[in-house]
């Protein structure tokens, strides 16, 4: 299992902070945003992490997270995407990395309180992905579910009336199909290769597993929510649940970090 953390893309709902700094380095309570989706990976045991930014922000990215977890065998790569051509475009541009292997993606600015290790570790085939309840549907993917059979019906990108109230999250399992799948695509009435007609072929082939989400989840995309991502982020003590590797790392770098500033003075 391989894992890509989507962070390119413009943040312009986060203007002015976005102009000097991609949203996903942008702090969520005491670390950047970058972190939450890297622990993620980092406690499902994936070794490899692909993370897809845009050209602008890649040195920033490579200073902050290139050596980081190199001691503990995880291997971090980057790559650069030139320009933001939708969601499902991360499996074309990490056709080489993935080299048909099975993938977990997680979206930069997606902020979790759940711990999916067993969901990325139990995964065999087919594509996982993840449903929550929201009061505004109309802003995400929507799964609509069979009253009865719990089956899923129907999966639609912002609908303007929604099929239900699950919203389907920026955190996204599938096996090595989705770079075919996605080279399949056709963009979207909005100009983009959407991830949801990835879910919608797992779905034809009867090859989706939905799992419905307890814990709170944040899209930081707008001010409020990333102010809101960052009081929970405090409240729920989330860092303290990171994996003790990633925490180790990040204090050892802190700690490099102020070795360097004290040496320049
Ligand atoms: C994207 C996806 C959408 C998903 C959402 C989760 O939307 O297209 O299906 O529900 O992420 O954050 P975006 O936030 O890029 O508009």
């Amino acid at each position: 299992m391989k894992g890509i953390i989507l962070a390119g893309g413009t943040g312009t709902r986060l203007l002015p902070c976005t102009a000097i700094a991609s949203k996903q380095l942008l702090p969520v309570y005491d670390r950047p945003m970058i972190f939450y989706p890297l622990n993620t990976l980092v406690k499902a045991g994936i070794k490899d992490i692909l993370i897809i930014v845009s050209p602008e922000h890649a040195g920033n990215y490579l200073n902050l997270l290139g050596s980081l977890l190199e001691r503990d065998g995880i291997n971090v790569s980057f790559k650069v995407q030139r320009s933001p051509r939708g969601l499902a475009d991360a499996y074309l541009l990490a056709e080489d990395f993935l080299d048909g292997e099975p993938s977990t993606m997680i979206l930069g600015d997606n902020i979790f309180q759940d711990d999916f290790s067993e969901a990325i570790t139990s995964f065999e085939k087919g594509g996982r992905v993840f449903a929550v309840k929201v009061p505004d549907p109309e802003r995400f993917g929507v799964v609509e579910f069979h009253p009865e059979t719990q089956n899923v019906i129907s999966i639609e990108e912002k609908p303007s009336s929604p099929k239900s109230d699950y919203a389907i999250p920026g955190i996204y399992i599938f096996d090595g199909r989705a770079t075919e799948i996605a080279k399949g695509l056709k963009p979207s009435s909005r100009g983009e290769l959407e991830i949801v007609d990835i879910h919608k072929a797992y779905l034809e082939q009867n090859a989706l597993d939905v799992r419905i989400l307890e814990g709170a989840w944040f899209d930081t995309g707008t001010h409020d929510s990333l102010l809101e991502a960052s009081v929970f982020a405090r409240e729920a003590k989330l860092g303290d649940a990171f994996a003790p590797i990633l925490n180790e790392a990040i204090l050892e770098h802190n700690k490099e970090i102020k070795r360097h500033v004290a040496l320049k003075q």
